[in-house]
Protein backbone atom coordinates (compact mmCIF):
# COMPACT_ATOMS: atom_id res chain seq x y z
CA UNK A 1 0.00 0.00 0.00
CA UNK A 2 1.44 3.53 -0.81
CA UNK A 3 2.23 5.66 2.72
CA UNK A 4 -0.37 8.18 2.54
CA UNK A 5 -3.07 5.40 1.86
CA UNK A 6 -1.49 2.98 4.34
CA UNK A 7 -1.13 5.95 7.32
CA UNK A 8 -4.64 7.01 6.78
CA UNK A 9 -5.96 2.95 6.67
CA UNK A 10 -4.41 1.79 9.78
CA UNK A 11 -7.01 1.55 12.45
CA UNK A 12 -7.03 -0.54 16.14
CA UNK A 13 -8.11 -4.28 15.07
CA UNK A 14 -9.59 -6.20 18.44
CA UNK A 15 -11.13 -9.16 16.51
CA UNK A 16 -9.11 -11.51 15.23
CA UNK A 17 -9.76 -14.73 12.92
CA UNK A 18 -6.76 -16.75 13.12
CA UNK A 19 -3.07 -17.61 13.11
CA UNK A 20 -1.00 -15.42 11.38
CA UNK A 21 1.72 -17.29 9.23
CA UNK A 22 5.78 -17.75 9.69
CA UNK A 23 5.95 -15.42 6.18
CA UNK A 24 3.45 -12.61 7.17
CA UNK A 25 5.66 -12.51 10.85
CA UNK A 26 8.89 -12.23 9.33
CA UNK A 27 8.02 -9.00 7.48
CA UNK A 28 6.55 -7.43 10.55
CA UNK A 29 9.73 -8.06 12.57
CA UNK A 30 11.61 -6.78 9.61
CA UNK A 31 9.29 -3.49 10.32
CA UNK A 32 10.12 -3.83 14.06
CA UNK A 33 13.60 -3.85 13.23
CA UNK A 34 13.78 -1.02 10.91
CA UNK A 35 12.28 1.22 13.35
CA UNK A 36 14.66 4.51 15.01
CA UNK A 37 15.45 3.98 18.73
CA UNK A 38 17.35 6.63 20.70
CA UNK A 39 20.73 6.96 20.26
CA UNK A 40 20.68 3.95 17.96
CA UNK A 41 21.34 1.55 20.64
CA UNK A 42 19.08 -1.39 19.33
CA UNK A 43 20.89 -3.94 21.96
CA UNK A 44 18.96 -1.78 24.67
CA UNK A 45 15.80 -3.99 23.13
CA UNK A 46 14.48 -7.03 22.75
CA UNK A 47 11.85 -8.33 20.85
CA UNK A 48 9.69 -11.74 21.93
CA UNK A 49 6.49 -13.16 19.90
CA UNK A 50 4.35 -14.97 22.23
CA UNK A 51 1.95 -17.48 20.03
CA UNK A 52 1.91 -20.49 22.87
CA UNK A 53 -1.45 -20.56 24.23
CA UNK A 54 -1.25 -21.56 27.54
CA UNK A 55 0.71 -17.69 27.78
CA UNK A 56 -1.43 -16.22 25.63
CA UNK A 57 -4.27 -17.40 28.22
CA UNK A 58 -2.71 -16.12 31.33
CA UNK A 59 -2.20 -12.07 29.62
CA UNK A 60 -4.76 -9.51 30.10
CA UNK A 61 -6.46 -7.67 27.55
CA UNK A 62 -5.33 -9.01 24.29
CA UNK A 63 -8.50 -9.42 22.90
CA UNK A 64 -7.44 -13.13 21.96
CA UNK A 65 -4.97 -12.52 19.75
CA UNK A 66 -3.28 -15.37 18.62
CA UNK A 67 0.24 -13.57 18.23
CA UNK A 68 1.63 -10.96 20.74
CA UNK A 69 4.70 -8.98 20.27
CA UNK A 70 6.37 -8.09 22.94
CA UNK A 71 8.88 -4.72 23.15
CA UNK A 72 11.37 -5.24 26.25
CA UNK A 73 14.08 -2.91 27.13
CA UNK A 74 16.77 -2.32 29.45
CA UNK A 75 16.31 0.05 32.45
CA UNK A 76 13.17 1.76 30.30
CA UNK A 77 12.97 5.51 30.72
CA UNK A 78 11.39 8.04 28.75
CA UNK A 79 13.89 6.95 25.79
CA UNK A 80 12.84 3.72 26.04
CA UNK A 81 9.17 4.26 26.19
CA UNK A 82 9.32 6.47 23.25
CA UNK A 83 11.27 4.21 20.79
CA UNK A 84 9.30 1.11 21.87
CA UNK A 85 6.56 3.28 20.45
CA UNK A 86 8.18 3.75 17.27
CA UNK A 87 9.49 0.23 16.81
CA UNK A 88 5.68 -1.20 18.00
CA UNK A 89 4.41 1.63 14.98
CA UNK A 90 6.26 0.11 12.54
CA UNK A 91 5.09 -3.29 12.95
CA UNK A 92 1.43 -2.53 13.21
CA UNK A 93 1.65 -0.75 9.75
CA UNK A 94 3.37 -3.55 8.26
CA UNK A 95 1.00 -6.04 9.60
CA UNK A 96 -2.11 -4.35 8.43
CA UNK A 97 -0.07 -3.51 5.02
CA UNK A 98 -0.24 -7.55 4.78
CA UNK A 99 -4.32 -6.96 5.38
CA UNK A 100 -3.93 -8.49 8.90
CA UNK A 101 -5.51 -6.97 11.81
CA UNK A 102 -3.41 -5.57 14.54
CA UNK A 103 -3.12 -3.19 17.75
CA UNK A 104 -0.94 -1.25 19.96
CA UNK A 105 -1.27 -3.19 23.84
CA UNK A 106 -0.03 -1.79 27.01
CA UNK A 107 -3.14 -3.66 29.01
CA UNK A 108 -0.89 -6.77 28.71
CA UNK A 109 2.61 -5.01 29.52
CA UNK A 110 1.83 -5.93 33.37
CA UNK A 111 0.23 -9.62 33.61
CA UNK A 112 3.59 -11.43 30.91
CA UNK A 113 4.82 -14.17 32.71
CA UNK A 114 8.30 -14.33 34.64
CA UNK A 115 10.76 -15.32 32.43
CA UNK A 116 9.07 -15.49 28.87
CA UNK A 117 11.00 -11.70 28.12
CA UNK A 118 14.89 -11.97 28.70
CA UNK A 119 16.46 -11.53 32.00
CA UNK A 120 17.42 -8.07 32.25
CA UNK A 121 14.96 -6.83 30.45
CA UNK A 122 11.11 -5.43 31.00
CA UNK A 123 8.02 -5.29 29.01
CA UNK A 124 7.67 -1.49 27.68
CA UNK A 125 4.67 -2.33 24.75
CA UNK A 126 3.32 -4.92 22.99
CA UNK A 127 1.37 -5.51 19.59
CA UNK A 128 -1.39 -7.58 19.24
CA UNK A 129 -2.01 -9.63 15.93
CA UNK A 130 -4.03 -11.41 13.71
CA UNK A 131 -6.25 -12.72 11.09
CA UNK A 132 -8.88 -10.50 10.33
CA UNK A 133 -12.03 -9.84 8.58
CA UNK A 134 -11.56 -6.01 8.61
CA UNK A 135 -11.07 -4.01 5.72
CA UNK A 136 -8.79 -1.51 5.52
CA UNK A 137 -9.69 2.04 3.66
CA UNK A 138 -9.14 5.04 3.98
CA UNK A 139 -10.63 6.86 6.97
CA UNK A 140 -11.45 10.61 7.08
CA UNK A 141 -9.13 11.65 10.18
CA UNK A 142 -10.49 15.47 11.31
CA UNK A 143 -7.58 17.29 11.80
CA UNK A 144 -8.55 18.84 14.93
CA UNK A 145 -8.31 15.05 16.44
CA UNK A 146 -4.94 16.15 17.84
CA UNK A 147 -5.39 20.28 18.55
CA UNK A 148 -2.69 21.83 17.24
CA UNK A 149 -0.77 24.94 17.39
CA UNK A 150 1.35 26.06 14.72
CA UNK A 151 4.03 28.97 15.53
CA UNK A 152 5.82 30.95 13.19
C1 LIG B 1 0.55 3.79 23.83
C2 LIG B 1 -0.70 3.10 23.39
C3 LIG B 1 -1.25 2.12 24.20
C4 LIG B 1 -2.39 1.44 23.77
N1 LIG B 1 -2.86 0.41 24.55
C5 LIG B 1 -3.98 -0.24 24.17
C6 LIG B 1 -4.46 -1.34 24.94
O1 LIG B 1 -3.88 -1.75 25.92
N2 LIG B 1 -5.61 -1.94 24.52
C7 LIG B 1 -6.29 -1.53 23.39
O2 LIG B 1 -7.31 -2.11 23.08
N3 LIG B 1 -5.83 -0.50 22.63
C8 LIG B 1 -4.70 0.15 22.99
N4 LIG B 1 -4.20 1.17 22.21
C9 LIG B 1 -4.91 1.55 20.96
C10 LIG B 1 -5.67 2.87 21.07
O3 LIG B 1 -6.78 2.72 21.91
C11 LIG B 1 -6.08 3.32 19.65
O4 LIG B 1 -4.94 3.42 18.83
C12 LIG B 1 -6.81 4.65 19.70
O5 LIG B 1 -8.06 4.50 20.35
C13 LIG B 1 -7.07 5.26 18.32
O6 LIG B 1 -7.76 4.36 17.48
P1 LIG B 1 -7.16 3.96 16.05
O7 LIG B 1 -5.81 3.28 16.31
O8 LIG B 1 -8.15 3.02 15.43
O9 LIG B 1 -6.96 5.21 15.25
C14 LIG B 1 -3.03 1.82 22.58
C15 LIG B 1 -2.46 2.80 21.75
C16 LIG B 1 -1.29 3.41 22.14
C17 LIG B 1 -0.66 4.42 21.21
Amino acid sequence: METEKMISSRKAVRQYTGQITDEQLHKILLAGNAGPVGMGEYDNYRLTVIQKSDILKQMNGIYDAPTVIVLSAKNPGAMEDVSAGAIVHNMELAAEDQGLGANYNMASVGSIPSGVVPDGFKAVFALTIGQTAEKFVPREIPMDRIKTNIVK
